[in-house]
């Protein structure tokens, strides 16, 4: 085979399901469909909505914030449905990457799998950074106070006991996270998924407790005006306000897609693969309307850019005790999407150097405790030293250009695969095709646009970053190449 037909060379996608049920890769099937939805909303209810409404709510969208989480949602529903196709038709794990290989071919894959280190990696050290601030702040209202320096991204100023400033040391709290995190991941699936489905449903405790006493003490008064008068900015207020929203909290409903990389470990992915998507962004639409609607009428809008706006909300109710279950119940959140994104991103390197793309090792399982711990504890770590170190907002649009660059090839994996693969079976069939992932493909390039252009360079950089090691390691060890 030339070096150019291997780089567009597809895997087939019999032989992609047909290798991950071989004796050396096969892993238990364990999950259920609602261990998977669970896992889904444990991905998905995170640092958006318990950080970044506030924030777009004040300086974007106002009460019309709720306008844009349901464009954020229409984007992810249209996607959603072409994971909920390609998982159920591709039920092994590596998701978009495998997707990818079948499709486009091996650099197009990794490419892909590349990117979704911006989503999982990066993701998991976003979401690890918040958790580190929720967990100051609670510490804080129990009359704790950790050291400044130890609590935020390494160089950033922050403000001593004693009023002076000085430069962070590290994030400790945001790394010590990831690493217990990931020893429970290397401890077995079922174990992290049993705490995962109790984590989640504390979360969703607590979220639909601020919804249903935080609808009690709403002011109708504070969703006046509804859509802001835009002050002449593009994204400040106004239509352009609510549109700049939609690419800000999209970052809330990354996750969905992480469900596709149960796929390999569920009893029975062709039923339960849509049931998981699909169900577990329905219900995070619906508790993000509510929250945002309810936490805008609790909260004149532009008092709501601090770090903890759901906190503030219920402080407005009066009810310390209330404030202390919300802001734990927000911690316990945020634990559970870095969990899902480090075991995906595990996954999706397993995949990766079966494929020969990446080393052998780390594909490799545990011999007892059959997870890919070499991979598992890699991530681990090095997740852990980029949550200590970098400041949540630049991490933020990374993870959301990462993501909705995955997000468009999955759309394009759809049309391709029924053009080339008409007959195979699908136990779950996207409607009208090509039309709903064409769709898809434009909602995530209007939700791209919403994002500065310095992330788009450094997406740019990054991809440059994994064609220089494609062209250096992987394509010299690709199984495909040296068939
Ligand atoms: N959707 C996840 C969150 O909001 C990434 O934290």
């Amino acid at each position: 085979m030339t070096d150019w037909s291997v780089l567009l060379a597809r895997k087939p996608v019999a032989d992609i399901v047909a290798a991950a049920d071989s004796p050396g890769r096969r892993v238990p099937r364990v999950l259920g469909p609602v261990s998977i939805a669970a896992m889904g909303v444990g991905a998905i209810i995170g640092a958006g909505i318990f950080v970044l409404t506030g924030t777009v709510a004040a300086l974007n969208a106002g009460p019309a914030i709720v306008i844009s989480f349901l464009l954020a949602a229409v984007a992810c529903a249209l996607v959603g449905l072409c994971y909920a196709e390609l998982s159920s038709f591709l039920p092994v794990a590596g998701s978009t990457y495998t997707y990818t290989y079948a499709t486009l071919g091996e650099l197009a894959a990794w490419v892909i799998g590349w990117d979704l280190i911006m989503e999982y990696a990066l993701g998991g050290a976003a979401v690890a950074v918040g958790w580190s601030g929720y967990l100051t702040s609670l510490l804080a209202m129990l009359g704790v106070a950790l050291p400044p320096q130890l609590v935020a991204a390494t160089g950033q100023m922050v403000v001593l006991a004693d009023g002076t400033k000085a430069a962070a040391i590290a994030n400790l709290p945001a790394a010590a996270i990831v690493l217990l995190l990931t020893v429970l991941l290397v401890g077995g699936t079922k174990e992290s998924v049993r705490l995962n489905n109790i984590m989640v449903a504390v979360k969703l405790t607590v979220v639909v407790a601020f919804i249903g006493l935080g609808a009690f003490y709403v002011n109708s008064a504070n969703w006046q005006p509804f859509v802001p008068a835009n002050t002449g900015e593009y994204g400040s207020f106004g239509v352009s306000g609510i549109l700049r929203g939609a690419s800000i909290v999209f970052f809330a409903y990354i996750g969905f897609d992480a469900v596709s990389n149960c796929a390999q470990e569920a009893k029975r992915p062709q039923r339960d693969m849509p049931i998981g998507i699909l169900g577990s962004l329905g219900v995070a639409t619906v508790l993000y309307v509510l929250v945002a609607g309810v936490l805008t009428g609790l909260v004149p809008y532009a008092q709501l850019n601090v770090p903890d706006p759901v906190g503030k909300g219920v402080r407005t109710m009066g009810h310390e005790w209330f404030s202390v279950f919300i802001e734990l119940g927000a911690l316990i959140g945020l634990t559970t999407v870095i969990l899902v994104l480090l075991y995906g991103q595990s996954r999706i390197f397993a995949t990766m150097a079966s494929d020969g793309l990446l080393p052998e090792v780390a594909g490799r399982l545990h011999p007892t405790l059959r997870t890919p711990w070499i991979s598992q504890i890699t991530v681990g770590i090095a997740v852990a030293a980029v949550a200590a170190v970098a400041p949540i907002d630049t991490l933020d649009e990374l993870v959301g250009v990462g993501t909705l660059f995955a997000f468009i090839l999955v759309c394009g994996a759809v049309i391709y695969l029924r053009l080339i693969d008409p007959h195979t079976h699908r136990p779950f069939r996207v409607p009208y095709v090509p039309w709903v992932p064409i769709l898809g493909i434009l909602a995530c390039l209007g939700l791209m646009s919403g994002l500065a252009p310095s992330t788009w360079l450094r997406l740019v950089g990054w991809l440059a970053i994994g064609l220089v090691v494609y062209f250096a390691y992987s394509r010299y060890h690709s199984r495909l190449m040296n068939k």
